[in-house]
């Protein structure tokens, strides 16, 4: 009997390509090159399944255009901001992600950011990979340290609730804000603000994670800006499209926010230029859940999803 189709948009880890190969008959990508709309409508020609990742877009205009033997979308992500759900429910496309699996790995990816914006880590590295670097010196590089001092996780989902672990684990005073309050199992003692003007002046470290899309487009805006105490450190490994950057480019130029860590931008991979300027920012190129466990969690999980559809069933990780 004939495996179905399944089109793979970019390279998986091998173990997750070595199952798709098994289970499917997997068009893998040859090159990891990054796919256009016409390309990934090409690639989906006669597939049963599309396994897309957060780097293309799958526009309402590109589903309504994907080949009707298409029964299920996976994507290699928990976000799917880059996915028009309403179109894609309006051809009876179920769409599956990867939620849990990669939340501990994007919280450590957040401390990570935290951790190097606020003790100036970046400016360290470039300052010794350069060999400008002449030795100790009393005054050099002072930044703020981390423990004991009061967090604000905007977006406290599975990601944001693991950081309040990691961040009580450094004796942090956590504060979240969220559209509604927690449960006591799963607030553990953090405060929450139901208002930014609440939330936003108590924030000595502001942690982004909440998702990208509509509700949350330029959260970090200056009028929300103007709200953080001055000296604060800001961290976004959720969604890039949750800062307004002309905002925070201009906080960070006139030190009201202190320094920033960003894993993830507005239009990747062509970030706004002026945060290569700045010396108070630290840029990583969207790692969050880039560990070699996680990364074939992530895959495993997305192709059970698969599997399942095809196979009738509801998956654990369908997208609501
Ligand atoms: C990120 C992601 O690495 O799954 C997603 O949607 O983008 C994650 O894998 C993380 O959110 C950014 O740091």
């Amino acid at each position: 009997m004939s495996k179905p189709v399944l089109y793979v948009t970019r390279r998986l880890p091998p173990a997750i390509e070595v199952r798709a190969q098994r289970e499917f008959d997997a068009r893998l990508s040859p090159d990891d090159a990054t796919v256009t709309p016409e390309a990934l409508l090409r690639g989906a020609q006669g597939a049963v399944a599309v396994l897309c990742s957060p780097a293309e877009k799958l526009s309402a205009e590109t589903i309504a255009a994907l080949p009707d033997s298409v029964r299920v979308i996976g994507t290699f992500s928990v976000g799917f901001d880059h996915i028009d759900l309403a179109a894609a429910r309006s051809r009876g496309i179920p769409v599956v992600n990867t939620p849990d699996v990669l939340s501990v790995a994007t919280a450590e990816c957040a401390l990570l950011l935290i951790l190097m914006a606020a003790r100036r880590a970046g400016e360290g590295e470039r300052m010794v990979r350069a060999g400008k670097w002449t030795g100790w010196a009393p005054t050099q590089l002072m930044g703020q340290g981390v423990v004991g001092r009061r967090i604000g996780i905007f977006g406290m989902g599975r990601i944001g609730r693991e950081l309040a672990t990691l961040a009580r684990s450094l004796t942090m005073e956590v504060h979240y804000r969220d559209v509604s309050r927690l449960p006591p199992e799963l607030e553990q003692g953090a405060t929450f603000h139901d208002a930014d003007e609440n939330f936003l002046p108590v924030c000595e470290i502001l942690s982004l994670n909440a998702p990208g899309g509509a509700g949350t487009h330029h959260w970090l805006n200056a009028k929300r800006i103007a709200l953080l105490p001055r000296g604060v450190v800001v961290a976004n490994a959720a969604r890039g499209t949750l800062i307004d950057d002309e905002a925070l480019i201009a906080a960070l130029r006139s030190g009201h926010v202190a320094a920033a860590g960003l894993d993830v931008y507005n239009n990747e991979p062509n970030l706004n230029p002026a945060y290569r300027e700045l010396e108070n920012v630290v840029l990583l190129p969207h790692l969050g859940s880039a560990t070699t466990a996680t990364r074939d969690r992530m895959g495993n999980l997305v192709l059970d999803g698969i599997a399942a559809v095809l196979a009738g069933r509801t998956p654990t990780n369908l997208v609501r």
